[in-house]
């Protein structure tokens, strides 16, 4: 078998939305993009929503939109792809690389404390893997925090929809997304200041020259495949779960660590990451039985940097392995994937 780590599920209603918009003659940012907007801020459950180009331009114009500019501070974890402090970079500010907790892979509270000073403006708080981080002290800081729900959309914390409950909030809708527009994104708010401010960021066109503007539109195209994948997001979710309770029961007499998931967090299993000593080892096992095996996070952000310290991204990082877990997986190959996981953890330990 060849089993991919990421594989799209696009289907014949996916394919017609797209064809539609081409036929109608309207590509461009218009009303298939109002219409997903509109469809996405019901779904998190925020009163306002602006599509965007991606997830980086997203947290771009959600920083710009908060006022962070040049000399602002704005902490993040290392454990996370480059993109947050790409957007930090793009606003003028200061990425401040914070640690992750061990257990849950997420921001540390502890960490993020440690690092704030007068100019810290923001937080970007990413669920990581689709597990919620514990939201509520990292809120009870004052200090506006940006949810990154890029990985995480239908996850919930204490039963509210992850991307409600930050000042501003974040999606991306890349290929190998929970859905997808190919590439895109969306930023959520319930402050309807902050929501002219993002609408008049986006475009450049028609505005008062006195501040810098973007293109980070959405076509008509990419909004025509979200709302089409937002109808199956419901089924997405339910198959990522259904194969996430498969892979744990297979694993439970293993003595593995798994990413925590606590009883009050509904995480949509983005990706299924497991703690492993001998973690190239199995990497490579898994790549000879045709099952592709990534690091989830390539590489953290403080490697960069000799002198920051983040221990546990450290330990983690190490370790990790996340093993391909999608809803376009046939039982078959979820079978496969733990038939040869086992193999591997009996064969190598
Ligand atoms: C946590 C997180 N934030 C932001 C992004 C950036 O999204 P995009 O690739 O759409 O720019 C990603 C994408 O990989 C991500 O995983």
């Amino acid at each position: 078998m060849d089993i991919p780590h990421s594989r799209l599920l696009i289907d014949e209603s996916d394919i017609k939305a797209v064809t539609d918009v081409l036929a109608s003659g309207h590509i461009a940012q218009g009303r298939k993009t109002r219409d997903f907007e509109g469809e996405f801020a019901s779904f998190v459950g925020t009163k306002f929503a602006t599509a965007v180009s991606s997830g980086t331009a997203a947290i771009h114009l959600a920083l710009a939109s908060l006022g962070v500019g040049r000399g602002d501070e704005v902490i993040m974890p290392s454990y996370v792809c480059t993109s947050p402090y790409m957007a930090a970079l793009h606003a003028g500010a200061v990425p401040i690389i914070a640690d992750i907790g061990n257990s849950d892979f997420n921001l540390d509270l502890e960490s993020v404390k440690n690092r704030i000073t007068p100019r810290t403006k923001a937080l970007i708080v990413p669920h990581m893997f689709g597990c919620p981080v514990d939201i509520d002290p990292f809120l009870e800081l004052g200090i506006p925090l940006i949810e990154d729900c890029a990985q995480s959309a239908g996850a919930e914390y204490r039963g509210r929809r992850v991307g409600s409950m930050g000042r501003v909030s974040v999606f991306s809708f890349y290929a190998t997304k929970i859905m997808t527009t190919g590439e895109g994104g969306m930023v959520m708010t319930n402050d309807p200041e902050i929501n002219d401010q993002l609408k008049a960021l986006r475009d450049y066109d028609g505005r008062s020259l006195d501040v810098v503007r973007y293109n980070y539109k959405m076509t008509d195209m990419e909004a025509a495949l979200g709302l089409s994948q937002l109808k199956r997001l419901p089924d997405f979710i339910r198959r990522r779960k259904q194969i996430a309770r498969t892979y744990n029961n297979r694993l439970s007499s293993y003595n593995l660590s798994l990413q925590f998931q606590a009883p009050h967090k509904n995480s949509v299993h983005y990706r299924y990451v497991l703690l492993c000593e001998k973690m190239e080892q199995l990497r490579g096992h898994m790549r000879k039985r045709g099952v592709s095996c990534e690091k989830p996070v390539s590489v953290p952000l403080h490697f960069s940097f000799p002198n920051i310290r983040c221990p546990n991204t450290d330990f983690v990082y190490g370790r990790a392995i996340s093993i391909p877990l999608y809803p376009a997986l046939s039982d078959d190959e979820v079978d496969y994937v733990m038939d040869s996981l086992e193999l591997g953890l009996i064969t190598i330990f």
